[in-house]
């Protein structure tokens, strides 16, 4: 029975180039987990784009000195650059600035509005005294009034999680220059999130296999649920498509009100943009349907309580009823799968106080599968957890080189040399049909820890096999066999090495989603052809994706058409790499293969890279 999964990737804000930090909270746990589930036969979708509204736009593009527009383009190339060199398999990777993607967060917000669960409201905002301008929540600083965390923002306490409004901090501070705001009345759209809250505690109660901390983080999160506002006094963002608002420069919808939107509006440009415009229902209208949503843990409140608020009240499912708008009725999250942060010498990587390693920096040295396989068993799956290089270069020499690489290697090597092709066995010994079955029993095993997304585990459990096969092949020392000119010991030698390239053959294929540029190398040096493991490819395509609603866009501010921009997709159907034993076929010609894994010099461990040292 094959699935449908959703697997959506929290939107990285393109204010700047991407470091190892971000892709190990969304992008490569992601990345692992919609490899496995097409090689498991389910029909996946994995969609994301760069979130490009919000303060941390107009800051950046501030302090670049260009427009939004500018900034946002920008960087939003320089990310899929970085995702896609890191072998991320979106179906589609696009951005927020899109027609269509305003067009959608436009369509929620007026079925949630029609649907009663989104009202107008007086509240304070914050304003710099000296100049007059609003202060965007993040520009104010004070000390959080449920935690007491001193450096808690306006929008949300990094220490606790909680979301807060800068009017709720003890002591506010500008950010700017350390002046008290001054708080005058402001209108908003507030979500009702206490109408909500009944039906966010029945789907909540309803997830029990959610990791631990996550599920106790987002379950703390609804017993003391307010109002909040999802505009802003902001001129960059989706206009409110209301009369009397839509053409207000003055204020916008909250950038987290409509980023999580995306993973909606990437489904439909997805379907638009692949021939089907109706494709995106299957994974959004099918309440068989599944969807898993991978962020790093400053994430967690937006996708356990404020999505999924949005999508019941679109649904018409609150206290107050309603009905769906018409996109139908959306399914909610079946899991929200949270990392926690990669730190560096305890500290979470900051750009601003420089202890930042680029993915870029890293890929150009080390190439894709080393950060993907290190992030995959050393990184922060379930508590903040140091880089450190020392670490990087043991887990790359021992691990990947020594152990896979080697493994590979010398089997393909000695197969070779001593026959030219895939040799045929003979009958085998019990320590050959034990080693076989320990590998094709790691399919199971490996298998059900990727669906539950502990990576670490299943990583683990694919290099026990790998273990498993260099042993084997130390005690039965196949290079010592076939000298006597026997047929026995020739046979022998035979059955060995096809027992060894079966056994590499299955350990590539459970290590294909967290190695698929090196196992699409094995997949080659075991005589196969065409696309193992298939890679995303960048397209420039056009804004010119509407979905065909009776309004399609409201208000000013809106994306012109034509726009062009990058966008990662890929033709991942035609990989053959699948969730089981392929039978190597004996007679299939080999070559001498080349290492999989440079090893690299152990000082690196100490010192770091030029670009990174230790100590600087
Ligand atoms: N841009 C946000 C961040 O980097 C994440 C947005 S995830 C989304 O923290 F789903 F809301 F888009
Ligand atoms: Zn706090």
């Amino acid at each position: 029975m094959s699935n449908t999964v959703l697997t959506a990737v929290a939107w990285p804000y393109a204010n700047g180039p991407r470091h190892i930090g971000h892709v190990s909270g969304f992008g490569v746990p992601s990345d692992v987990f919609a490899r496995y589930q097409r090689m498991a036969g389910n029909k996946v979708l994995m969609v994301s784009g760069t979130d490009e509204h919000g303060t941390p736009i107009l800051v950046q593009a501030e302090k670049e000195g260009v427009s939004t527009r500018e900034l946002a383009d920008r960087y939003n190339r320089v990310i899929n650059k970085d995702l896609a060199d890191l072998g991320l398999s979106y179906d589609l990777f696009t951005r927020t600035t899109t027609r269509n993607h305003y067009a959608v967060v436009q369509e929620l917000f007026r079925t949630l509005h029609r649907n009663g669960y989104l009202v107008p409201r007086t509240t304070t905002g914050a304003i710099s005294p000296s100049t007059g301008r609003t202060l965007p929540d993040r520009y104010v600083e004070g000390t959080c009034p449920l935690c007491g965390y001193d450096g808690a923002r306006g929008d949300q306490c990094d220490n606790c999680g909680n979301q807060l409004d800068p009017a709720d901090l003890i002591n506010p501070r500008s950010k700017i220059n350390g002046e008290t705001p001054k708080f005058v009345e402001t209108e908003h759209f507030f979500l009702d999130l206490p109408a909500l809250a009944d039906a966010l505690a029945d789907w909540l109660k309803g997830r029990t296999d959610w990791r631990p901390n996550v599920l106790r983080f987002s379950l703390n999160l609804i017993a003391d649920l307010r109002p909040r506002a999802m505009s802003r006094d902001i001129d960059w963002g989706v206009p409110i498509p209301l009369e009397g608002w839509a053409d207000r420069g003055d204020k916008k919808l909250y950038v987290w009100f409509d980023a999580v939107i995306g993973y909606l509006s990437a489904s439909i440009e997805w379907a638009h943009r692949t021939g089907n415009p109706d494709a995106w229902q299957e994974w959004w209208c099918d309440p068989q349907a599944l969807s898993y949503y991978f962020m790093g843990k400053d994430n967690i409140t937006f996708h356990s309580q404020i999505w999924p608020a949005e999508l019941l009240g679109y649904d018409g499912k609150g206290a107050k009823g309603g009905s769906p708008g018409e996109l139908g009725r959306l399914n909610l999250p079946t899991e929200v799968v949270s990392s926690e942060f990669l730190t560096m010498s305890g500290s979470k990587f900051s750009t601003s106080r420089g202890t930042v390693i680029y993915v870029r920096d890293f890929l150009a040295e080390y190439g894709p599968d080393a950060l993907r396989y290190f992030i995959s068993v050393a990184g922060p799956e379930n508590q903040d957890t140091d880089f450190t290089w020392d670490e990087f270069v043991r887990r790359t020499n021992f691990e990947l080189a020594n152990e896979w690489g080697n493994l590979v290697n010398r089997s393909v090597s000695m197969a070779h040399k001593n026959f030219g092709a895939i040799p045929k066995p003979g009958t085998r010994s019990e320590a050959d049909v034990e080693l076989l079955r320990a590998a094709e029993g790691a399919f199971d095993t490996v298998g059900a820890l990727l669906q539950r997304s502990r990576f670490k585990q299943a990583a683990g459990e694919a290099m026990r096999v790998v273990t498993l096969a260099n042993r084997y092949i130390s005690d039965m020392e196949p290079w010592k066999l076939g000298k006597s000119g026997t047929e026995e010991d020739r046979e022998r030698q035979a059955t060995v090495l096809h027992t060894a390239l079966q056994v590499v053959s299955d350990a590539n294929a459970l290590l294909t989603p967290f190695l698929p540029h090196s196992a699409q190398q094995v997949h080659t040096a075991l005589g196969g052809s065409g696309t193992w493991a298939a890679q995303p490819q960048i397209h420039e395509v056009t804004d010119d994706v509407l979905p065909g609603f009776a309004e399609p866009l409201v208000g000013a501010g809106l994306p012109e058409a034509g726009h062009s921009y990058p966008v990662i997709m890929g033709d991942y159907a035609s990989e053959q790499a699948h969730w089981g034993r392929t039978e190597i076929a004996a007679g299939t010609e080999l070559h001498k293969p080349t290492p999989l894994f440079t090893k690299l010099d152990p000082k690196l461990g100490e010192t770091g890279p030029e670009w990174a040292p230790v100590n600087p």
